[in-house]
Formats: structure tokens, sequence, C-alpha cells
């Protein structure tokens, strides 16, 4: 009785080796793809129909919780950008990514007539108008989808409360 299963249980043990090489051989070339940086925050906002260009060049570090969507990242310095408005960024960004829209998203101003009004959300039509909004608190504020197709580069702040020092940069 015992022989009998031994001699049965062989074949199951054949494919235990065969699955533990596959596991092996998948772990290994995981290491060696270099998964942990492959993905970047500009595939995470691609996969939820947002424009990368949302979020400037040079974010060193990124963390995203794949389950509720809250996700945050992090740059060397401050920096602003250029799009129709200025928009400054914090070197930490928070926020929720869910399908075309970012909520409760901290770390981004935007330059509204001299004013700086935080960014609290950002949102994308659906189907797609052509237009992005960003819920300054204030308003409702729409620019072309277009103006965000690529990841604008970021000069390091110079002074946000100057407009002066700031056109100078410009
Ligand atoms: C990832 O790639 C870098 C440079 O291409 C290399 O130095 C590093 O060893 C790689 N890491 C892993 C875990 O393969
Ligand atoms: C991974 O990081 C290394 C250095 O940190 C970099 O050279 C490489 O280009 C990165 N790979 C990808 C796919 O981003
Ligand atoms: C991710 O979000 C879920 C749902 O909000 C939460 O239960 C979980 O603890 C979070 N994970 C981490 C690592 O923060």
């Amino acid at each position: 009785m015992a022989m009998a299963s031994g001699v049965s249980n062989s074949p199951s043990n054949f494919h235990l080796l065969l699955l533990l090489l596959l596991v092996l051989s998948v772990s290994w070339l995981c290491t060696f793809a270099n998964g942990s940086n492959s993905t970047t925050i500009y595939d995470e906002l691609r996969a939820k129909g947002l424009p990368v260009g949302l979020l400037p060049k040079g974010i060193t570090r990124y963390e995203i919780n794949g389950t509720s969507g809250e996700f945050q990242v992090w740059m060397k310095e401050p920096c602003n950008a250029r799009f129709e408005n200025e928009v400054h960024y914090d070197p930490n960004i928070k926020g929720t990514l869910g399908y075309g829209k970012i909520k409760g998203l901290s770390g981004m101003t935007a330059q509204e007539l001299f004013l700086w009004f935080p960014v609290k959300g950002i949102r994308v039509d659906l189907p797609s108008s052509g237009l992005i909004h960003f819920d300054v608190g204030v308003a409702d504020k729409q620019f072309s989808l277009s103006l965000f197709e690529d990841p604008p580069d970021c000069n390091p702040e110079v002074d946000a409360d100057s407009d002066d020092v700031l056109r100078a940069v410009w």
C-alpha cells in the first residue's frame, strides 16, 4: 500500500520539481529585468487614462497603493513648470489616483491672476472632450489636454512669491 502510493506520487513530484524550476527561473528573470524601476509614475498615470505631463520630469521616487490608489512622488527640490499657467510642484506630492482623476491632491499649486491656488483635484472628461479640469477650490479651471502630453521640464523655484523673478526665469 505504502509502495503503491509512493509510485503514484512520483509523477506529481516531478511536476512539483518542474514548477519549482519555473518559479525560480521567473524570479531570476525578474531580478535581471530590473523590475523595480521598469514601472514609473507616468505608467501609472497612463494606465488611469491621465496624461503623463501632469507630473514634471525629475521624479526620483514614487509609491502607490494599488488598492486605494494613494500615491506619493518625490523630487530633489521644489520646481515650477509652465503650461498655460505657471504650476508649482513641492518636492513631495500626494494624492489618490482613480480612473481619469486624481483626488485629495497636495503639493501642487497653480497660478491664476498673480495668486497661487492649491490644486486639490484633477480630472479628465470620459469620454474625452480634450479638456482637463483642475479643481483649485474656488473654481474649476479648464485646460487643453494637449498641454499635458509630455512631462514638462521643471525649473527649480527662484521665488514663488515674486512674479517678476519668475518672469525673468521664463
Ligand atoms: C538594474 O540595472 C542597473 C543598470 O542597468 C544595474 O546596475 C543593476 O545591477 C540592475 N539591478 C538588478 C536587480 O538587476
Ligand atoms: C533603472 O535604473 C537605472 C539606474 O537606477 C537606470 O540606469 C535605468 O535606465 C532604469 N531602467 C528603467 C527601465 O527605467
Ligand atoms: C492600501 O490601501 C488599503 C485600502 O485603503 C489599506 O487597507 C492598506 O492598508 C493600504 N496599504 C498600505 C501599504 O498602505
